[in-house]
This record gives C-alpha cells, sequence and structure tokens, in this order.
C-alpha cells in the first residue's frame, strides 16, 4: 500500500471543487509515477476548515482561493513552514510574484503555477523546462478566452460587442461583471508572468500596459474581412533595444499568423526565438475541470523533485514605445484630396501606407488605411493632426496590426 503524499486545499470553488474530485478519480494512477497516494486532508472556505489545520496536516499546499489577501499570506507562511505551494491565481502572481518567488528559494520549497495562465496549456513548463536554454525574443498570446469568444463570435455572426458580450454571459464563458477581461486586465496579468519568465527580469503588472476590447465595433470586422485581417486580443511580450516591452491590445493579424486561427474560448501562446522560429501552443483557456488538470500535474510534479523556482538574472528596462502596424479608420467628406492630406500628415512622421480602402458616398464615405510599422508615438502624432482636419466627420479609430506571418 503506498504512503500518503497530504494535500492541503485553499479554496472549494469552481477549480477547488473539480480539483478535488479529479485527484480522488486520478489517486490510483499517479500512485506508480510518484510512489506516492495524493489524498486532500483539509479544506478550507469562508465558512469551513482553518488554515492551520489544513497546514499542518498537509505536504503540500493548493491555493484556490484567488485574490491577493489572505492568499499571499496563507501561501507565504506554507513556504515558510516547509510546504511545496500550487496555485492558479494570476493576480497574486503578477503583483507579488518576486515576494513569492524568493521566499520559496529561501525555504527550499516549490511553487508551481501553470494554471495561472492559458488554463490547461502547458506554457509555463514550456517557457521554464523545454526552451530554458533558449533566448526568447518575443511572445504572443491569446490568453484570455472570455474576449476571444467575443470577438469571434462578432467576425462570424456579425454581432455587436453588447450582442457577443450578453451570449458570452448566458454560455458562462464571461462572468456577470467582465471588467477585468474585456478591459484587458486579466491577459496583462498572465503576460506580466509569461515576461517574467522569458526574460528572466522581474515584471510587475503596473508595467504591463493594456486596452481592452469595448471600443471595437462590427464594422472594424469587416473592413478586416475585406483587408484579410482577423482581430484578436493579442499580449505581447518582446525585447526591444536593451529592454522589454509586455502590452495587450487588440490587433489585426494576417491569415499566415498561427493565432489567427484561434477561435472561440481558446487560448494560445505562440513563442519566437532565433534558434526554433516559433513553437505555438493552444488549448481551452480556463474552466474548472481544465484549470484542475493544470493544477493536478503540477501537484505531481511537486511530488516527484526537484524543480528549480526561477531566479531573476536580468534588470531590463520595460519600454513602453514601440514600434507597430496600424489600421486607421477615418469617417471623411466625400470630397477629393482627402487621401493626399492623410498621406502628407502621415509621410511627416515616417509613416507609409501598405493599404487603402474606400468604402461608401456622401454622409457614409471612410478611408481605411494600413500602415507599415513605425514608432506608436510618432503614428498617435500624426492622427492628432489628421483629427482635426476638416474634412475629418469623427475622430479616427486606430488598431495595431501584427504583421508576422510564419507561412
Ligand atoms: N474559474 C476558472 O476558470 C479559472 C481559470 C484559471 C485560473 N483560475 C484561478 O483559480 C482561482 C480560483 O478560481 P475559482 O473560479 O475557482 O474561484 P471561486 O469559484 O470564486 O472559488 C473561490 C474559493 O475560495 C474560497 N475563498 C475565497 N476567499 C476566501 C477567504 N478569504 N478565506 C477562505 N476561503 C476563501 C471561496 O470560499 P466560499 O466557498 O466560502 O465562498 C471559494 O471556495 C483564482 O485565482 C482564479 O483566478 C480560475
Amino acid at each position: 500500500m503506498a504512503e500518503t503524499f497530504r494535500v492541503g486545499l485553499l479554496g472549494h470553488g469552481t477549480v477547488g471543487t473539480a480539483f478535488a474530485e479529479m485527484l480522488a478519480e486520478r489517486a490510483d494512477a499517479i500512485v506508480p509515477v510518484t510512489g506516492l497516494r495524493p489524498e486532500i486532508t483539509g479544506i478550507l472556505t469562508r465558512s469551513r476548515g482553518t488554515f492551520d489545520e489544513v497546514l499542518s496536516s498537509a505536504d503540500l499546499i493548493v491555493e484556490l482561493m484567488g485574490g491577493i489577501e489572505p492568499a499571499r499570506e496563507y501561501v507565504l507562511a506554507a513556504m515558510r513552514a516547509g510546504r511545496h505551494v500550487v496555485s492558479a491565481n494570476k493576480q497574486l502572481l503578477s503583483q507579488h510574484g518576486e515576494e513569492l518567488w524568493a521566499c520559496a528559494r529561501e525555504h527550499g520549497v516549490q511553487l508551481r503555477f501553470e494554471g495561472a495562465v492559458a488554463g490547461v496549456v502547458p506554457v509555463i513548463r514550456v517557457l521554464q523546462e523545454s526552451l530554458v536554454a533558449s533566448r526568447v525574443e518575443r511572445i504572443h498570446g491569446i490568453v484570455n478566452g472570455t474576449t476571444n469568444y467575443i470577438l469571434t463570435e462578432m467576425a462570424r455572426s456579425g454581432l455587436s460587442y453588447a450582442e457577443a458580450l450578453g451570449q458570452a454571459q448566458e454560455l458562462g464563458y464571461a462572468e456577470a461583471d467582465p471588467t477585468d477581461d474585456v478591459t484587458g486586465r486579466d491577459a496583462a496579468a498572465k503576460m506580466a508572468i509569461l515576461a517574467r519568465l522569458a526574460f528572466s527580469t522581474p515584471v510587475h503588472l503596473d508595467q504591463v500596459v493594456y486596452e481592452g476590447i469595448e471600443h471595437l465595433t462590427g464594422e472594424d470586422m469587416e473592413y478586416a474581412r475585406d483587408l484579410g485581417l482577423g482581430l484578436k486580443l493579442i499580449g505581447t511580450a518582446e525585447r526591444v533595444d536593451d529592454g522589454i516591452s509586455v502590452r495587450v491590445h487588440p490587433a489585426f493579424l494576417y491569415a499566415g499568423h498561427p493565432l489567427a486561427s484561434v477561435h472561440g474560448p481558446f487560448n494560445a501562446v505562440t513563442v519566437e526565438s532565433e534558434a526554433i522560429t516559433e513553437v505555438t501552443l493552444s488549448g481551452p483557456g480556463a474552466g474548472g475541470p481544465q484549470t484542475a488538470t493544470a493544477v493536478l500535474g503540477d501537484v505531481v510534479s511537486a511530488m516527484i523533485p526537484p524543480a528549480s523556482t526561477p531566479e531573476t538574472t536580468d534588470s531590463l528596462a520595460v519600454v513602453n514605445d514601440v514600434e507597430s502596424a496600424f489600421y486607421l479608420h477615418m469617417e471623411v467628406a466625400d470630397r477629393p484630396g482627402v487621401l493626399a492630406q492623410v498621406a502628407e500628415l502621415l509621410g511627416m512622421q515616417g509613416a507609409s501606407i501598405r493599404s487603402v480602402v474606400q468604402k461608401g458616398l456622401g454622409e457614409n464615405a471612410r478611408l481605411v488605411l494600413i500602415l507599415h510599422p513605425l514608432l506608436e508615438s510618432r503614428f498617435y502624432a500624426a492622427v492628432q493632426l489628421i483629427g482635426q482636419l476638416d474634412f475629418i466627420r469623427s475622430a479616427p479609430r486606430a488598431i495595431r496590426v501584427i504583421d508576422e506571418e510564419f507561412t
């Protein structure tokens, strides 16, 4: 009979319940791999158990409460008491990661967090283990399933943003309060964690620039189709000059980009490095059983020592003014010379035009341009001047375009 490996569970909600069920179901299969039989020996919720009881009867703590406090305090206390910790808490790791990793190193325990980014997609493991010897240049991710579902439905069915959000809420892909998802904050937390691992430099959620999807319209989707582009909420972490840039914003992708074909609530992450060109991982990004699978995988890994806790080896500057290609949408008066004047203002900032679509007549005239990459500050300087031209009928709208294709 295998010895018991005691697991203390903090939080018994969507993921915690699925995790406890899965652990009981899979315990027999885990014995031959680890020589130990995992068992839940204590559960903490707001109305059940105490932290001290759960800790004292556990070899490892699984934190599935969410939020910052008291999760931070409990995770630190568990590691100080010599317990390995597994967590899916992206907010905690993206804001207090350095303190937590330092504590894990100091006490010689593991802190694992595969479930915190992209659900069951094993991107943390790939960055920490498989690609640990590669110099990662860039990561692009669709790391929020709610927004990817909304954008997919807007493109597929012509729904407005509000209609697609309502549908996502009905189907359980979006919370009643979807703010963190639709503003890009949830994706920003995940990109901070990925950037930290990829570049071995401290990255805090506050350093990630993010923009959401609330302002996108069905019209953007129509133009995108005409131009052969797909619209996604993309997280980017990349090396820029001697620093890094970490950001989340809607972006157009050409069909040859691996993320262009990621639809619905799925997540995917593309890792680029000179030696490997690119590797893309994709799969379900959230949900109780899916996240629980990643959490249980971490528990099994912690049962088989050892794994290193990531140390920072660099202290790279976070750069916010980076080069991007842009989609620029303008409602214009229908008269000659409009394109020439817009092109002149763009040209003064060094922008060059890749494609042009003109649609509509009279009151409905629209001009849409795709620009080759230029510094964002220069682009927005030009847009400000374009907005003041007398033939512009409403504020010009801009969306970034990721113009890499891997075909
Ligand atoms: N849901 C997903 O699809 C998903 C995906 C990836 C990552 N995650 C992450 O996984 C974690 C858990 O998410 P979830 O969706 O399972 O959350 P949830 O359904 O809200 O469950 C949270 C659990 O934690 C307990 N809890 C919260 N605050 C507590 C406190 N102060 N003291 C004691 N217990 C407390 C709650 O207790 P009560 O039962 O008493 O309320 C509940 O059992 C979060 O960090 C989340 O970001 C979730």
